[in-house]
């Protein structure tokens, strides 16, 4: 529903009129609206003039009117239906009032405490001021205050876009529910003439070559080398093969572009995880390159490349001195927009560039790999516990975790890696791409939850590049892995760890390791719960398998990690027991009994009940097969139903803080606009 809007002496009737035609309203009847409306310009509206006045000292963005051929201003806006006019017209003179107090403010402050205005508490004007004071708290809660549902005119969400400074932007990006036209459009590339294909030939050939791994290097002079003749290469596939995160969104695709593009931004991520790579890439145009890759038809369809180019910027903000140039190219927009976006994976990437970005009620910082399920804006809950999701090896931190898929159960029980992307039941609307996003934030919203993602790059890439990574071993992964939780904050509260296959191995590893390094010990000693789904703690039964066959489930050099009784398993096994025992740690253990295709005619339990049982705490043993055994096929399922009461049971929750939780949220019903409680980890405690 549109409505016209006009000085406060028009008549309600015309206004009423208008309004329920819409759209649809017909030149004539505009016309003669303006006569109206010139005619009756009194005050208690803002002129056209008026607003180019403004203009120099809020800048002030004209286009958000659209003046008629005399002059003065007819301005369309959407108006919320319900609204009824009175409130409209009411909210109008004080519209004017704020511009004017904002205007005052700078220039004449005597003048203006001398003025009988109306303070409202919901003005916009005012509420961007306290976004821009130099107190955090206030900051806070006017940015709060200003994301909330307001039934302000178009205008003026145009021009607080237009005021609005970085950390304000910033921070309403990162709010709930946050109103779209905050969002000014990213600027034009009109000058950035040249192709993304040279583009990316350019800046990669200016990138340095210190500090990347072998791989990357690699797949750097690749991409510059061979630019065109990829594609047909890769629509083998191969390049994805391996449990790449982002292949299930899409499946593998058949758009030669975006496997073009797709090597071009493999390179760039993992020059985006070198900090003083980041700073190149923004010093050659990377950031306008990504622009204009973004706006591209290939990447309109691709959530893939959608998603490599979050990453990049996730990784990019990690370097706070980046963050105005990150800004400047307009890429809050874009991420404000896809942190809303349906693909998960999608906007965990956005979610994660947004809090690197978000500083001033952030402090942790989320490097790659590592990403935010819940809550993926600022919250002034306080936060209970962290849940981590650990997945195994081919999995992925989105993928591992889905709904059980209908079809991979009747037709396709000869699923040889998860990495293939089934044609999903997409009439049943309760499906879910990641249970511990969907049910879990609902069932735990007080819970940060997080996923990890480890070695994407390697698994991705391991299938082609012809060097080794000396990176794969437990205790590697677990150095990495364990220093970058750290830097989430992860151990400041109560942590509950949910693992699948290998994924628990490396919750074993992680947990002995940080018990040996002072900074670490708190991620151990905070721990209160870990649930594995089909760990080996005993080894696999595929290492009694061909070596073929191992190679499909396990095509890395960890396999000699998971030898049925290997000693390096029988060590950490008994190691972690010991661990578990002292501290009374409770631990919930899922088993599978069905045996799954592995291909080459081969079937076979992959993780026997004798190797996922640990010996102690929980254990249930379940009629499905390895993949299946941590995907819940409802809601409502036996499996999820177990794992929920676990980690709520393993919250430790004392009478004092519920009772703490309870008085705030008193107070948050009371609508205290200057209190602010920094509980939750989004505001830095
Ligand atoms: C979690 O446990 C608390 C009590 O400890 C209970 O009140 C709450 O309903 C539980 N939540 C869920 C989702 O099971
Ligand atoms: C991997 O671990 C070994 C020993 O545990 C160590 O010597 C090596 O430097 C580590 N490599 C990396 C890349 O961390």
């Amino acid at each position: 529903m549109f409505n016209l809007i006009f000085g406060r002496s028009l008549s309600s009737r015309v206004t009423t009129q208008a309004a329920v035609s819409g759209w649809s309203i017909k030149k004539r009847r505009l016309r003669l609206a303006a006569v109206v409306a010139t005619a009756g310009i009194g005050g208690g509206f803002i002129l056209y003039r008026e607003w180019i006045s403004l203009d120099k000292s809020v800048h002030f963005k004209t286009d958000a009117s659209i003046p008629d051929q005399r002059q003065t201003y007819i301005y369309i806006s959407p108006t919320p239906p319900g609204d009824d006019l009175v409130t409209q017209m009411r909210s109008k003179v004080k519209w004017r009032l704020s511009i004017l107090e904002h205007f005052l403010e700078d220039k004449h402050p005597d003048v203006l405490s001398k003025l009988p205005l109306d303070r409202t508490s919901d003005d916009p004007w005012r509420l961007l001021k306290r976004a821009q004071s130099d107190n955090p708290q206030r900051r806070l809660a006017a940015v709060a205050k200003l994301a909330k549902k307001h039934h302000w005119l178009d205008a003026e969400y145009r021009a607080i876009a237009q005021a609005c400074d970085q950390r304000t932007l910033i921070g309403l990006a990162r709010s709930a529910d946050v109103d779209t036209r905050f969002f000014l459009a990213p600027p034009s590339l009109n000058d950035f003439k040249e192709s993304t294909e040279e583009g990316f030939k350019k800046l990669l050939g200016a990138l340095p070559r210190d500090k990347i791994d072998r791989c990357t290097e690699f797949f750097t002079l690749r991409a510059m080398t061979e630019g065109k003749t990829v594609q047909a290469h890769d629509q083998t596939g191969a390049l994805c093969f391996g449990g790449n995160t982002l292949t299930f969104v899409t499946g593998l695709s058949k758009i030669p572009e975006e496997a073009r593009e797709t090597v071009n931004l493999q390179a760039l991520v993992s020059h985006s995880e070198v900090p003083s790579h980041c700073e190149e890439i923004a010093n050659h145009g990377g950031l306008q390159l990504l622009m204009k890759l973004r706006n591209s038809k290939a990447a309109e369809g691709s959530l893939k490349i959608q998603c490599y180019i979050a990453r990049i910027l996730a990784n990019m903000a990690l370097n706070e001195h980046l963050h105005s140039k990150i800004v400047q190219a307009g890429w809050v927009t874009v991420l404000a927009s896809w942190v809303k976006s349906d693909c998960i994976p999608l906007a965990a990437h956005a979610a994660r560039a947004l809090v690197n970005l978000d500083r001033d009620a952030v402090t942790e910082k989320f490097d790659d790999g590592i990403f935010l399920l819940h809550p993926q804006t600022r919250t002034r809950q306080a936060l209970e516990a962290d849940v981590v999701f650990v997945h195994g090896l081919l999995g992925g931190a989105f993928k591992t975790w889905r709904q059980q898929d209908k079809v991979s159960k009747t037709t396709k029980e000869s699923q040889q890696e998860e990495g293939k992307e089934e044609e999903m039941n997409l009439a049943d609307e309760e499906w879910t791409d990641c249970w511990p996003k969907t049910w879990l934030s609902k069932d735990c919203s007080q819970m940060r939850i997080l996923t990890i993602s480890y070695d994407t790059h390697i698994t991705e890439w391991s299938a082609k590049c012809p060097f080794e990574s000396d990176k794969r071993s437990l205790a590697n992964r677990s150095a990495e892995i364990l220093n970058k939780l750290h830097r989430t904050g992860v151990g400041q509260r109560p942590v509950i760890w949910v693992s699948h296959s290998m994924g628990g191995l490396l919750v074993k590893q992680m947990l002995l390791d940080a018990c040996e390094q002072p900074e670490l010990e708190n991620i151990a000693d905070n721990t209160h719960g870990v649930v594995f789904f089909s760990t080996p703690h005993h080894g696999s039964s595929l290492a009694a398998a061909s070596q073929q066959a191992k190679l499909l489930i396990y095509p890395s050099v960890e396999v000699k990690e998971l030898v049925q009784d290997s000693p390096s398993l029988k060590n950490l096994h008994g190691r972690f027991r010991a661990f578990v025992q002292m501290r009374r740690l409770p631990v919930l253990s899922f088993g599978e009994t069905k045996p799954m295709s592995i291909g080459l005619g081969v079937k076979t339990v992959v993780v026997p009940v004798e190797s996922s049982h640990p010996g102690y705490g929980e254990y249930h043993s379940l009629d499905v097969n390895h993949l299946e055994i941590c995907k819940p096929p409802s809601q409502r399922s036996l499996l999820y139903q177990l794992t929920l009461r676990f980690i709520n049971h393993s919250v430790p929750r004392s009478l004092p803080h519920m009772l703490s939780e309870r008085l705030r949220e008193d107070l948050d019903g009371e609508d205290t606009a200057e209190v602010f409680y920094p509980l939750g980890m989004s505001f830095g405690e």
